[in-house]
């Protein structure tokens, strides 16, 4: 099934310079970018979109590190998108992650890691809504 998934350029990305890196590999991985753009998120902003770990021990270090700087969300489209940008992510703690996977090339450790992925079709959806109008994603290529 063609799915759309969310990813976002953490900021820790963007200080290392490594958003060119991290876009080839989306790319080259066969995924369509329908929508692109850097925002800095408020405290608010980041607050509702990770809102589902309210009262995780790390929700509040997790909302300041997203709020901490400029970052890059993108809608991506793909067959069997979710999953597969998972896999080309890695798991959650670069220690954890596949070899060759972009958290475990790039990130430092499980609160800073790189990338952020949606969990299902459905979240792809909702979350490329939460960055993106309907007229900034763009079908045409
Ligand atoms: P994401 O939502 O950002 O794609 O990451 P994920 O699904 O792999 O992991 P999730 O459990 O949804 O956690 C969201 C983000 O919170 C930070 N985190 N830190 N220090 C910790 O124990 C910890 N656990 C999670 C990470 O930035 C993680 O990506
Ligand atoms: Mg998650």
């Amino acid at each position: 099934m063609i799915e759309r998934t969310l990813a976002i350029l953490k900021p820790d990305c963007v200080r290392k310079k490594l958003t060119g890196e991290v876009i080839a590999r989306i790319e080259k991985a066969g995924f369509k970018i329908l929508g692109m753009k850097k925002i800095k998120l408020t405290k608010e902003t980041a607050s509702g979109f990770y809102a589902v770990h309210k009262g995780k021990p790390f929700y509040d270090g997790l909302v300041e590190f997203m709020s901490s700087g400029p970052c890059i969300p993108i809608a991506l489209e793909k067959e069997n998108a979710v999953a597969d940008y998972r896999t080309l992510i890695g798991a959650t703690d670069p220690k954890d992650a596949a070899p060759g996977t972009i958290r475990k090339l790039f990130a430092d450790n499980k609160s800073e890691n790189i990338v952020h992925g949606s969990d299902s079709p459905e979240n792809g959806k909702i979350e490329i809504g939460y960055y993106f109008s309907k007229k900034e994603i763009i079908e045409l290529d």
